[in-house]
């Protein structure tokens, strides 16, 4: 597994840049995306739940690396606006609030016992009506330069679709896609992008 604090010491400005995940933005400009709080998960220094706050949300976060809360704390005080950030294992944490609108888990790349944990204490956080939004690099990806090129760290749409299996699905998608998500992941990869929403 990666050494994240050590990364993220190394970037303090942000380890994947600071604009937010296109996924992130394409789900926020759905004419039936209209919610007013939401929760990342795994969410790094905070470009995606910080951009989340600067449209409007009440956000809260949670990862597992001190470095990046911190550092993602003071690039929220940079930006202006507050996120409730937290250190947590998610294999371990449980929400302690359920009434998210929506909760986002971008870009996990851990075990498989770790994702089904992140996928399940995710999905509790939703509140009715809200969503669940997730994206990762899928297993294909281990071939390519982006990510960690171990496919046990990455994700398949069937896994996806199985621990949410309750869920009412808006988009469940397997495919190749040209990132621009900063300075490390740029150009063709293959991601999983799977929306839901829980009835
Ligand atoms: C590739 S980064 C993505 C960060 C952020 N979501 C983004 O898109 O910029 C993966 C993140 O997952 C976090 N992470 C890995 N394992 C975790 C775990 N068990 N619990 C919580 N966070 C974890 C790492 O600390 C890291 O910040």
């Amino acid at each position: 597994m990666p050494d994240w604090d050590a990364k993220y010491a190394a970037a303090p400005e942000g380890l994947f840049g600071n604009a937010p995940s296109q996924y992130v933005r394409q789900i926020m400009a759905r004419w039936d995306f209209k919610a007013r709080s939401g929760l990342c998960l795994a969410d790094g220094d905070g470009r995606n739940s910080r951009w989340l706050a600067q449209q409007g949300l009440a956000m809260a976060a949670v990862d597992l690396s001190g470095v990046a809360v911190e550092n993602g704390q003071l690039l929220d005080s940079k930006a202006g606006v507050y996120v409730e950030r937290t250190v947590a294992d998610l294999v371990t944490w449980q929400p302690s609030k359920q009434n998210f609108d929506a909760v986002f888990l971008m870009y996990l790349q851990a075990p498989a016992q770790t994702r089904l944990a992140a996928l399940r204490s995710g999905w509790q956080a939703v509140s009715p009506g809200g969503w669940f939004v997730v994206e990762g690099f899928a297993k294909a990806q281990a071939a390519g330069e982006a990510g960690p090129g171990n496919p046990d760290l990455l994700y398949g749409l069937e896994e996806l679709q199985r621990a949410l299996a309750g869920a009412t699905v808006i988009e469940a998608l397997s495919g190749r896609v040209r990132l621009d998500e900063g300075e490390r992941h740029q150009g063709l990869a293959e991601v999983v992008r799977f929306a839901a929403r829980k009835a």
